[in-house]
């Protein structure tokens, strides 16, 4: 391996491992982008602590045994790079009809304008969820749930210059003209929204958060795998180091909510409740419900699932058949990687029932993703039961079925319930706040978002972590707020 690819370049003002010093255009065109970009996060970044010096992690190497130095950074001077995982040698598309041919190191004329959609979607959810996030930091249980929620801001920031650094260097002029619209859009605005509905979704508080980082990421990682497996190398290549630091955002959101379970059942036991259930008894201790919970759970794994598009698809048909986007994990398959003549089972409605229906499995690769993916989610949520049976509470947080709350696919214009059970509008209008959050479970959690700020102290509804970023201990003042 080479060391050039390993080490990353910091005399230069964008740091990479691309021999960017050598590539006089496309250096200009990120440095012509720079500024905007300082602007957008100083307008939509973490709102308030642009000054504070917060513990932080850097990429400094993309070798997996060691990548990341961590010292005090104000955010605005992050370093943000472009950052690539090394060049497999004689790496080959791994599906598709170009399979067993060389990965393209240029972009593939045919399949330009499908490459340059996926990479502006996948561009466009990293800004949105700093967006998303910005209020977040003022109402922190910690400093060390402060400082996580930093890091993972900054990197979806590094996650943009990724996208963009592709689009400059391969997509010519409207590369630069997408990569300047990605400053533009924001999350949630009447005008110009961001491009997919669950990044237009407010946070307002940090079980939300915790939520977004455990099932919205998730969905990132998912995506990620499957460009990380595309024939355009460079597109792989920034894919597997973006892999990197979401498994991060990911772990913020899974011990996240563990810790708030954790919290929620102590609760209870030390003030004797038996029943999980008895939601007034359980708030009154200041601590989130598990019902509350589920609700919170229900919401963002729906919002999630719709981020996979529809089940069946001729654009994800398209994109695998052109070598462009894989499945997970493709290369760990054991099949004809090509997917001409077999079939993948589909969830649909048929004559007003919920049923598998096989399809081509080339048009069913949304729904393939989809299944992996919440085969993925139902880990974590292994580790909640156990918190929760494990304090003696006969109560199970469950993923709610694919065909509840939904907006995008076979069943966006039904209602059904977090069992799968279909149900009328008039049923739904009048049970919805049974399974999603209400205005008074959002007021509820609200009002517990008081922010702690004094080192080593937690919010009540929250359980402290067991162990501390890079190992610090437990007083360990991740955040120097008046810097
Ligand atoms: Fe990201
Ligand atoms: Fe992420």
């Amino acid at each position: 391996m080479n060391a050039n690819i390993m080490n990353v370049d910091y005399t230069i003002k964008i740091p990479n491992n691309v021999n960017l010093a050598a590539d006089r255009q496309v250096l200009k065109a990120l440095e012509g982008w720079h500024p905007g970009y300082i602007d957008w996060w100083n307008d939509m970044g973490p709102e308030g602590f642009q000054q504070s010096l917060v513990y932080l992690r850097t990429a400094y190497s993309v070798d997996p045994r060691g990548w990341a130095k961590f010292d005090y950074v104000r955010m605005p001077d992050y370093r943000w790079g472009i950052l690539l995982a090394p060049q497999e040698e004689n790496r080959v598309i791994p599906f598709g009809e170009h399979y067993g041919e060389p990965a393209w190191q240029e972009v593939p004329g045919e399949h330009r304008a499908m490459l340059r959609r996926l990479i502006v979607i996948q561009g466009d959810t990293e800004p949105a969820s700093v967006e998303q996030q910005r209020h977040l930091g003022k109402t922190a249980p910690s400093l060390y749930d402060m400082r996580n929620l930093f890091q993972v801001n900054v990197e979806e920031g590094r996650h943009l210059w990724a996208m963009v650094y592709l689009l400059q260097k391969y997509f010519g002029r409207d590369g630069r003209e997408e990569a300047d619209e990605l400053l533009r859009r924001r999350s949630g605005d009447a005008d110009s929204p961001r491009m997919l509905g669950a990044f237009n979704e407010k946070t307002p508080d940090w079980l939300s958060f915790f939520m977004f980082t455990y099932f919205t990421d998730r969905d990132g990682k998912m995506q990620l795998h499957s460009l990380a497996q595309s024939g355009f190398d460079p597109l792989s290549r920034t894919c597997r180091f973006m892999l990197t630091e979401e498994a991060h955002h990911m772990f913020v959101g899974e011990t996240g909510i563990t810790r708030v379970v954790q919290r929620t059942c102590g609760a209870m036991r030390e003030a004797g409740i038996d029943d999980p259930t008895d939601v007034a008894k359980v708030r009154a201790l200041g601590v989130i419900d598990l019902p509350t919970i589920q609700k919170k759970l229900n919401l963002h794994y729906s919002l999630s699932l719709d981020l996979f598009g529809s089940e069946v698809s001729t654009n994800a048909a398209n994109a695998f058949n052109a070598g462009i986007k894989g499945r997970y994990r493709e290369t760990q398959i054991e099949d004809d990687h090509r997917l001409q003549n077999s079939t993948y089972p589909v969830l649909k409605l048929v004559e007003g029932e919920i049923k598998p229906v096989d399809e081509p499995a080339l048009t069913a690769l949304n729904m393939r993703l989809r299944d992996d993916y919440t085969q993925d989610c139902v880990k974590g949520m292994l580790r909640w039961n156990k918190v929760i049976s494990t304090a003696g509470y006969d109560y199970r947080l469950t993923l709610p079925h694919v065909a509840f709350h939904r907006d995008i696919g076979e069943f966006k214009d039904v209602h059904a319930t977090p069992d799968g059970i279909l149900i009328d509008d008039a049923t739904w209008a009048k049970r919805r706040d049974e399974w999603l959050p209400s205005t008074s479970d959002g007021d509820f959690i609200t009002s517990l978002m008081t922010p702690v700020t004094e080192i080593g102290e937690f919010a009540p509804w929250i359980s402290p972590p067991k162990v501390g970023i890079d190992n610090k201990p437990g007083d360990f003042e991740y955040v120097k707020i008046e810097s």
